[in-house]
């Protein structure tokens, strides 16, 4: 076998059918966020702003968090230097558990590098401490828990995105005794649609289901202490484990689950992808600590949030632009091409300074090719309003018969 070929052919199948990732280098800059800088093709350095950085309440660039990031790590250096059992433990990493316990109402939290690590150990040691368990899982759920359950062996039934008809079919199927699980996210990812978390949490009590939720996009967002879509329908007691992520309404990097302690143990005991790996760098774990208490202290920072998410949505229909009319703060924008798709956010990205990452396959289906469009509350209504005429010239430009229209969904 020929590996250089076999590479290259798959690399070349790829660019022709216009899926091919090419990463914009960003030089991020914590004093403008959310503008930044980049070099275009030539080398000369242009700036834009970040349209699309899941940092929604820029908290990566808060100066409280950065300045306890620099002080932990000058105490107590940069990497933990070991595994949780060998040396790991830090107490910045026992605090942030506590911390998260709290914040979602439950006995016990576990860290992991990331909401990926978390969901694929999760699911895959559920699936292996309980070898009957079948998994009932939401058609888009994120790929980490489509891995994890893939990894756990076990049998799993797919429902329709957020369709509680079909679910509650699905279990009134199974056996009572039967050791099931219901896997969905709060917020979903690219749609921005919003789980009916209680509907969901209501069928799992009547058909003895565990319940597993996703909550990455929600965490810090939603919510009086921003606990997620748990918490603003306050039913965290009754989702067994809620998975969560502090690189994005938190703004740092890792992941975690929150649950009673005996399951925490049980995937602390179990779960490879927490016990085979070094922990996160305590500096970490102290700057996340800080911005959960910065963020879950203030409300009005999330109430402000959403508002100024309406006004983007407001600005956009006085123009005409369509979106997926979703309940949450990611606004979705379907092209449905993958090369039209690259092309717009080119033309924005090199003629007008906006940076929107095109979203392709795998993420979504084909098809649905989309510009995800993400406020953070460091966005102007300027910004805003640059945006939407942008957007709109762009759109007239490249596919001008499809795109006039308002939201729809
Ligand atoms: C729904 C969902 N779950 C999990 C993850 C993984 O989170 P993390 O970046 O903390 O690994 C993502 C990442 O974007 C996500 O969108």
């Amino acid at each position: 076998m020929n590996y250089n070929t076999y590479f290259d052919t798959h690399i070349q199948a790829l660019k022709d059918s216009g899926h091919y990732r090419y990463f914009l280098e960003v030089n991020k800059s914590a004093q403008h966020f959310p503008k930044f800088y980049f070099q275009d093709s030539d080398g000369v350095k242009q700036s834009a702003i970040n349209w699309c950085s899941n940092d929604y309440l820029a908290q990566s660039v808060h100066e409280e968090v950065i300045s306890k990031l620099s002080f932990a790590a000058n105490r107590a250096g940069v990497g933990s230097g070991g595994t949780r059992n060998i040396s790991g433990t830090t107490t910045y990493h026992k605090e942030l558990e506590d911390t998260l316990a709290k914040l979602h109402h439950k006995e016990g939290a576990l860290l992991f590098s990331g909401a990926y690590l978390a969901n694929v150990t999760t699911l895959s040691t559920l699936g292996k401490l309980i070898p009957n368990l079948i998994f009932i899982s939401d058609e888009r759920n994120h790929a980490s828990m489509v891995e994890g359950i893939k990894a756990s062996k076990n049998q799993k039934i797919i429902f329709r995105h957020n369709d509680i008809i079909h679910l509650g079919e699905i279990l009134a199927s199974l056996p009572f005794d039967q050791p099931k699980v219901i896997v969905f996210e709060s917020v979903y990812s690219i749609n921005g649609n919003i789980a009916p978390v209680p509907q969901v949490a209501a069928l799992a009590k009547l058909y003895n289901s565990l319940t597993y939720i996703d909550e990455v996009h929600a965490v810090g967002l939603y919510g009086e202490d921003g606990g997620g879509i748990t918490s603003l329908h306050h039913v965290q007691s009754e989702i067994n484990i809620i998975n969560g992520t502090l690189a994005k309404g938190f703004g740092v990097i890792g992941g975690y689950i929150a649950a009673n302690q005996n399951i925490i143990d049980a995937i602390r005991s179990f779960g490879s992808g927490f016990i085979f790996t070094t922990s996160l760098p305590p500096a970490m774990c102290a700057a996340a600590i800080k911005s959960i208490q910065l963020v879950q202290g203030n409300p009005e920072l999330r109430n402000q949030y959403h508002q100024r998410v309406k006004l983007l949505r407001q600005i956009f229909s006085l123009h005409e632009i369509p979106f997926l009319n979703n309940e949450s703060h990611i606004t979705n924008i379907l092209i449905g091409d993958p090369s039209l798709c690259r092309k717009i956010a080119n033309k924005l990205l090199h003629e007008s300074g906006i940076y929107i990452q095109p979203i392709f396959y795998p993420t979504v289906p084909q098809g649905e090719e989309c510009l995800r469009i993400t406020l953070t509350a460091r966005h102007t209504q300027d910004q805003m309003e640059a945006l939407a005429n942008s957007l709109r010239t762009v759109l007239d430009d490249l596919m001008p018969a499809k795109h006039k229209a308002t939201a729809y969904g």
